[in-house]
């Protein structure tokens, strides 16, 4: 056994690597607040994060960074075609989605995901103390758990779901539906982001198993001397660093920012946002067709309002995202090709990610987000655009099929298909009195100030840690 005592397992590390021609390592910290919340527990408890560097062939020995010990798992060229487009993004992520686009099914890409899943969890076995803590991270890994268990039955185990957990009949299709959810139940708590999620899990089990659940707890049998073993699941909504969001939207250097890109864009009097990961998860397609309408119909103006839309490459070397970036930059083009004029577009379409600053500054000139995800496990651009807004500015409109809907009730609710309903929300945002705006935006900040993604770690590991009570090593 190894000399962590707590170990983060996720299907990336929390850092982008660089190798310079004389072989040395240069990397810098990935933007994303699961590192940042879990980085003060890894600093005290000596803690280590399993993960895949993103490039095919890397393999490098452990090594230490941002205050912790960098674990590299190495995938190869043919392992990131099965288990990572292949099985987790071509299928379990759209099956995990409300099947928005047809999963995939194919055994050579179960077959990588099984013998990747085992790297993963022998890396965490060679790296978790003894009595020590893994936590395993998303749908890429849901088979760790079991295995880890059969190697360390010494260590306690959470899994933390990012996605959404699907309804058994549409779950049911997998045709390896069972191993996955024994691969989960290897774990002593496995999160989820809404209550309908674990709801789901729970009716998994039940249908797909003989074991016994009782509310949100499973019962393992035990076997030999082993006594029965008792697995929870329940929901945890992930956050934001928000107070460190916050702070960064109010530095001068932001507002200024935020000035210069209403100046940038014509000074337009209606600014509408869009930020994405260019995923068909996100609706973007909806959300353009209703703004499109909207300039149709005559309700709004080009140039006077105008749209930004940020789409981040995202999974690029997956066909069904490239089919998704040529439909939404056709339909960005049509709507450009009508509505806009010389110097003056009515979509700005960006396909590229930006440093947290620059996302700040957006936030902050926005007088209204749009987010329109068909299914989202919680969406965290409607968390940052709420911790930016300060000045109690600006008004979301949000898909209630987000995660944050079940958090964010003061939101403008859409259903993303209703694009009428959709049409109308938007011109309420528009319109909106600024005094109910600010009502709204103060309720809003409250909620994601106050639950934040630390709050969101030491729940799920005081939950871990009462579940699990420390068991002897055998
Ligand atoms: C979602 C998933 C994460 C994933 C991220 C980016 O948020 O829950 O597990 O890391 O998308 O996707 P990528 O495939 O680039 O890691």
């Amino acid at each position: 056994s190894g000399e962590h005592d707590f170990v983060v397992v996720a299907n990336r590390l929390p850092v982008d690597i660089t190798v310079a021609h004389d072989g040395s390592l240069t990397w810098e910290r990935s933007p994303g607040g699961l590192v940042t919340a879990l980085a003060p527990i890894m600093r005290q408890n000596a803690g280590a994060w399993v993960g895949w560097s993103g490039t095919a062939g890397f393999e490098h020995e452990p090594f230490d960074g941002e205050g912790m010990r960098l674990w590299p798992v190495p995938l190869s060229e043919r392992e990131v075609a099965d288990y990572y487009e292949g099985f987790s993004n071509g299928t379990l992520w759209p099956l995990y989605h409300d099947v928005i686009v047809p999963p995939e099914y194919h055994r050579t890409w179960w077959n990588a995901y099984v013998s990747v899943n085992r790297r993963f969890a022998a890396a965490a076995a060679e790296a978790v103390a003894p009595g020590g803590t893994v936590w395993v991270h998303d749908y890429q890994l849901q088979l760790v758990p079991s295995v880890l268990r059969l190697l360390r039955p010494d260590v306690k185990i959470g899994f933390f779901n990012h996605i959404p957990f699907p309804p058994v009949e549409i779950f049911g299709q997998l045709p390896w539906r069972r191993q996955v959810v024994e691969g989960l139940l290897g774990a002593d708590l496995v999160g989820f982001q809404r209550p309908g999620d674990a709801a789901n899990f729970l009716r998994s089990v039940r249908r797909l198993t003989d074991l016994q659940v009782r509310g949100p707890q499973v019962t393992i049998p035990g076997r030999w001397s082993r006594p029965d073993r008792q697995v929870r699941a329940q929901a945890f909504p992930i956050s934001i660093d928000a107070a460190a969001f916050d702070e960064l939207a109010r530095t001068p250097e932001v507002l200024a920012r935020a000035q210069e890109i209403r100046t940038e864009l014509g000074s337009p009097e209606v600014l509408l946002l869009g930020v994405d990961r260019l995923d068909y998860t996100k609706g973007i397609q909806h959300r353009l067709k209703a703004f499109g309408e909207l300039l149709e119909d005559g309700q709004l103006h080009a140039p006077e309002s105008c749209m930004v839309q940020v789409a981040s490459p995202s999974r690029e070397r997956v066909e069904q995202y490239r089919m998704l970036r040529d439909e939404v930059e056709g339909t960005v083009g049509r709507i450009n090709g009508e509505f806009g004029a010389l110097g003056r577009a009515a979509v700005h379409y960006m396909h590229h990610s930006y440093p947290m600053e620059e996302m700040a500054a957006l936030y902050r000139a926005a007088d209204v987000m749009l987010v329109t995800s068909l299914r989202d496990g919680m969406n965290l651009v409607a968390k940052e655009y709420i911790a930016a807004r300060s000045d109690l500015g600006g008004a979301l409109v949000l898909s209630e099929f987000t995660g944050a809907a079940d958090e964010l009730g003061q939101a403008l609710m859409i259903n993303p298909h209703d694009i009428d309903g959709t049409k109308a929300t938007i011109m309420r945002a528009v319109t909106m009195e600024p005094k109910e705006g600010r009502r709204r935006m103060r309720n809003l900040r409250k909620r994601v100030i106050e639950h934040d993604v630390r709050r969101w770690a030491d729940d799920f590991l005081g939950y871990l840690a009462m579940t699990a009570p420390h068991q002897e090593t055998p």
